[in-house]
């Protein structure tokens, strides 16, 4: 198969993974934050030449990226926010803080962006619990406990 989109660098980097690891499913969710982070996406292309490069079921592959919210398929902006909504954030006020990101950004969460900048997804528990209410936007994580409108403007304006 000829690879579109495994480039010779994430080739590089799955290989030493799969040093590391004695099965090679084990080398799946590494192998798809390396193409994440470099597509900010995950397509059925990309899955497909994983599949042939790890020589695991597409199947298996496509089973981790539809568990984990953090392999979500449906992104249609250029910028990911994930705002944490588990009771720890919830108790903090994830609520209002989504409101403030639907307000500036003039999205509404979980629904497809409107401008092709913003995607506002709520997630399960990002690990960040000690900076509830905690948020992500692509792959930045955000301390929640301080943040006001004209900080959280401050932020997204960095993300154009
Ligand atoms: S509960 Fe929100 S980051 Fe853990």
């Amino acid at each position: 198969m000829e690879y579109v989109y495994l480039t010779q660098d994430i080739k590089e980097r799955i290989d030493k993974y799969l040093e590391r690891f004695p099965v090679k499913e084990q080398a799946v969710i590494q192998s798809l934050h390396l193409i994440y982070s470099k597509y900010r996406d995950i397509t059925l292309e990309h899955m497909q030449e994983l599949s042939d490069y790890l020589q695991v079921p597409l199947a298996h592959i496509e089973g981790i990226v539809s568990f984990y919210d953090m392999f979500r398929v449906k992104r249609n902006a250029r910028h990911h926010i994930r705002v944490c909504k588990n009771l720890p954030c919830h108790i903090m006020g994830c609520k209002k803080l989504l409101e403030l990101f639907e307000k500036l950004t003039g999205e509404k969460a979980n629904e497809e962006s409107k401008n092709g900048r913003f995607y506002i997804e709520t997630v399960e528990c990002i690990g960040s619990c000690s900076v509830a209410p905690a948020f992500m936007i692509d792959d930045d994580l955000y301390d929640g406990t301080k943040i006001n409108e004209g900080k959280l403007n401050e932020i997204l304006s960095k993300y154009t």
